[in-house]
């Protein structure tokens, strides 16, 4: 039996790695890698690693969220900026990546100047999430990127601004570790929250000012 899941395993991290490249070769990009740590842990000193997450898995968010022309995206802890690209093939108005790692980060840049057919705009940010001003955000997408203390303060900075400007905001977090940082905000709706065939979670979030223009609460 212990054998058997093991072989499972095996398979299981092959067929990841084929649908990283494969994705990576389609969209012109190279994001695929082993799990990276440049050793920088950020103001909080809870950045985690860099690991990749699948191609299959952001499709599946944007295909949930159907980001639109007046949509400003960012990508936190973007990391070498796979899902970035992703966003940018959209028809949304801007991505932007921010990413704690400076070699990362160059990577990502490279990525967005070779990406295959984009649609927006991709800038990339080296910096810790929680200095950045994320006022005209109305997508923020995270890879389970770092710790609960530098959650609640970028979740703190977001509300402060979004409160202000009554803007639409969607947020999307997978492998949500700290989900209840989200679920403890009044001023946000779980709109989703789902379990991919590899048991990855994802849940979504908007603001209920969003959902009460829409019609959805
Ligand atoms: C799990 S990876 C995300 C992978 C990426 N989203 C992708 O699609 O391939 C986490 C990333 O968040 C970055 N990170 C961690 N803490 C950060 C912070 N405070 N500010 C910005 N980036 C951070 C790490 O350097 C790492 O690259």
């Amino acid at each position: 039996m212990i054998r058997m899941t093991k072989m499972l395993d095996k398979l299981l991290q092959f067929v990841r790695s084929i649908e990283s490249l494969a994705g990576d070769y389609w969209l012109h990009i190279n994001s695929s890698s082993p799990v990276y740590f440049e050793g920088k842990r950020g103001k909080n000193q809870d950045a985690f690693d860099f690991e990749t997450i699948s191609h299959g898995s952001i499709m599946r968010t944007i295909r949930m969220t159907k980001p639109g022309p007046n949509d400003v995206v960012y990508v936190l802890g973007c990391g070498k900026g796979r899902a970035a690209c992703h966003f940018a093939r959209c028809r949304v108005r801007k991505v932007v990546g921010v990413e704690l790692s400076d070699s990362l980060a160059d990577i990502a840049r490279a990525n967005a100047v070779t990406l295959k057919r984009p649609h927006a705009p991709i800038e990339i940010m080296c910096a810790d999430a929680t200095l950045v001003e994320i006022g005209d955000g109305t997508v923020i997408f995270m890879f389970n990127p770092f710790g609960e203390k530098t959650m609640r303060n970028v979740l703190g900075n977001v509300e402060k601004t979004h409160k202000a400007n009554q803007k639409p905001l969607t947020i999307i977090y997978v492998n949500p570790v700290f989900a209840h940082v989200f679920d403890e905000a009044r001023w946000l709706e779980k709109t989703f929250d789902y379990k991919r065939f590899t048991g990855q979670r994802t849940v979504i979030y908007r603001n209920c000012h969003m959902l009460s223009r829409t019609g959805k609460s």
